[in-house]
């Protein structure tokens, strides 16, 4: 379903403090797959994603997506097919707007008049229903403003908003981190849940070895933009966490 084609990224080009990341980097995702994605800071964990979405331009190479070429096409275009949901628990949502006026936002998105102020009973029905697998009460306060909502209620909307617009890839860049472990928990299990439910293409990045271990069906390891662990479902279920942690660590000797 995705295909990244040799590519290249270097940051501050031609400048003193030229940074190399990506060099003849290929990558594939299978439909339906859901990958983890583990690394060090700095690895270009982050810097994959905003290539994939169209933050970021590659500066060679092509990326593929169900077989056409995506490279040059701006992100509000990639944004039809691809969510993200951040570490950060604002930046999914709009804090001025209340939880029913977001989930409209985003069951519209895409669609011509997706900024329409007014929502019917029909529509507030059909989202406190959709509220309730958050198991967070979200659908008792329809009408609050979603700036006072806890980090982790947010998140969970977040991502809830992410996936209700049927997107075929989501990113996911360290969406729990921000979270304490028992939401961090809650919001994993909801994202597993989610992710089925919707049938998404998933990268998720993470910096929990329990959480690469528990989820997904294929983890990959970045080191210095080089993919240097990749291993199926069956694999990953073999592995031990010391295992991988001293994969982190042979890397940074
Ligand atoms: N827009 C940018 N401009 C310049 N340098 C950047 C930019 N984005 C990333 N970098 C650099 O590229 C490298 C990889 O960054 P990236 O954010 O992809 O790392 P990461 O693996 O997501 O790390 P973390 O685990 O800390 O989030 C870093 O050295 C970073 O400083
Ligand atoms: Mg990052």
């Amino acid at each position: 379903m995705l295909v990244l084609q040799d590519i290249q990224k270097t940051f501050h080009l031609n400048t003193p403090n030229e940074q190399p990341l990506f060099k003849s980097f290929n990558f594939n995702v299978q439909e339906g797959e859901f990958v983890v994605v583990l690394g060090s800071n700095g690895s270009g964990k982050s810097t994959l994603l905003n290539l994939i979405d169209g933050q970021l331009a590659v500066d060679h190479g092509k990326i593929l997506f169900n077989d056409q070429e995506m490279t040059h096409l701006p992100s509000f275009r990639r944004a039809q097919n691809i969510s993200r949901v951040y570490q950060d628990p604002s930046l999914g949502t709009s804090p001025q707007l209340s939880i029913v006026q977001n989930m409209s936002l985003a069951l519209n998105k895409g669609k011509p008049y997706n900024l329409k102020q007014g929502v019917d009973l029909v529509s507030r029905t059909h989202i406190a229903s959709i509220l309730t697998q958050l198991n967070m009460g979200l659908e008792e306060k329809l009408d609050v403003k979603v700036a006072y909502l806890s980090g982790g209620q947010r998140q969970a909307l977040s991502l809830l908003m992410a996936v209700v617009s049927h997107p075929k890839l989501l990113l996911l860049d360290e969406h729990t981190a921000a979270l304490d472990p028992k939401t961090s928990q809650h919001i994993m299990h909801l994202t597993q849940h989610l992710i089925r439910q919707f049938k998404i293409t998933t990268l998720m990045i993470t910096h929990q070895i329990q959480d690469a271990l528990a989820y997904g069906d294929r983890c990959i390891m970045l080191h210095e933009g080089h993919v240097v662990l990749d291993v199926c479902a069956e694999a990953k279920q073999r592995l031990q966490p010391n295992e991988l942690l001293a994969h982190f660590h042979s890397l940074s000797l």
